[in-house]
């Protein structure tokens, strides 16, 4: 069981920002030897957003996190920390963070960026939780954000066709309410082992950014498809089962499962492992594909809206990511 914390860690308000630009299967279709069908029925894809010339994590991520504090009905001012999530980063420093505070105004904050790619935002959140159960802070924004077009090969079909672009957010606030509300637990892992099985291979390095690796298309991503597909099935499903064990509650009592969005097909074999039914899944890479930090807050805030999540509503977040990272987080709305 948890064990007591002084205070408690209660979603305060959410927010979604998706660029406008659609590009659907049938588009990619003009440009790659691919089809509508394969991705559909492999991925369970059908479009994706793409940032427009003039947008990039830090705007994104600005976007949603504004919606966040208005849904809280909070003034910038009153934010303590503001955590972006992200492995698009506007520029390699600064963190995207502190962009993204400057632009909300949020001057009492301390900013800084999570790079945990695909499970940055349960990171963030776990992050967030701690602060926020010891009384340290009162409230704290995990954004979620990726501008994935500009780090995919867009001639490289198993890895381009499964990427898309947008931010989540959601805003945290610290509460002595007695019952229980808000994170209930939070589970992170990472296996340093398994860093090729998806990867940038850009970066400083021990030579620095050079021509050969910008010519040798090091600075998109390279991923072992088929091996990730059985690694993100066992440790998504191991780890959710974990959060459950540890909060004592039985698969019933979850109104829904907020997975992260890498394949459809991973999330129906995770919910086939643990007995979990399909209904009670909310999914959006139908319309978004993988947003990877992006994809659980973007979930958080559209089934919001929806009305998929009510008071009281017990949801349980499970994620894999590239690292690799993996982790869970039980919450009570
Ligand atoms: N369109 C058409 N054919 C494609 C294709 C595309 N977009 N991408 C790959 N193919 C082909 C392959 O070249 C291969 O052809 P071959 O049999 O002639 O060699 C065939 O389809 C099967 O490829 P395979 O890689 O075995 O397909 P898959 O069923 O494993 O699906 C992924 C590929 C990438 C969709 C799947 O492995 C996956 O989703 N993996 C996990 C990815 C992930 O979650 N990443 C992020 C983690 S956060």
């Amino acid at each position: 069981m948890n064990p007591s914390s002084l205070f408690k860690a209660a979603v305060a308000g959410t927010g979604s920002y998706l660029p406008d630009k659609v590009l659907t299967n049938k588009d990619l279709e003009n440009t790659l030897d691919t089809s509508d069908e394969w991705i559909t029925t492999r991925t369970g894809i059908k479009e994706r957003r793409i940032a427009a010339d003039n947008e990039s994590a830090s705007t994104m991520a600005f976007e949603a996190g504004k919606k966040a504090l208005s849904s809280a009905r909070l003034e910038p001012e009153q934010v303590d920390m503001v955590i972006v999530c992200t492995s698009t980063p506007d520029v390699l420093f600064p963190s995207t963070a502190c962009f993204v505070q400057k632009e909300l105004g949020a001057v009492n904050s301390a900013a800084y960026d999570i790079s945990a790619v695909c499970s940055g935002f349960v990171f963030g959140l776990s992050i967030a939780e701690q602060y926020l159960k010891t009384g340290r802070y009162d409230h704290i924004l995990v954004i979620g954000s990726e501008a994935n077009s500009r780090i995919v090969d867009w001639s490289d079909r198993s890895t381009c066709i499964l990427f898309g672009d947008g931010a989540g957010a959601v805003l945290l606030k610290k509460t002595d309410q007695e019952e229980p509300v808000g994170i209930l637990s939070s589970h992170i892992y990472s296996d340093g082992a398994l860093t090729d099985l998806i990867v940038v291979p850009g970066g400083i390095g021990t030579t620095g950014v050079n021509k050969q690796d910008i010519d040798d298309n090091k600075y998109f991503i390279k991923m072992s498809g088929n091996a990730t597909f059985k690694v993100a099935v066992k440790r998504m499903a191991n780890v959710i089962q974990e959060a459950l064990d540890f909060n004592e509650i039985k698969m019933e009592e979850v109104s829904l499962l907020l997975p992260h969005q890498a394949n459809q097909r991973i999330v129906s074999a995770v919910a086939e492992k643990l007995n979990f039914p399909e209904e009670k899944i909310y999914m959006t890479i139908q319309k978004y594909g993988n947003t990877s930090a992006a994809s659980i807050p973007i979930g958080i805030a559209d089934a919001m809206e929806e009305g998929k999540i009510k008071p009281g509503d017990v949801s349980v977040l499970g994620v894999v990511g590239a690292g690799l990272t993996w982790g869970s987080a039980v919450i009570k709305w």
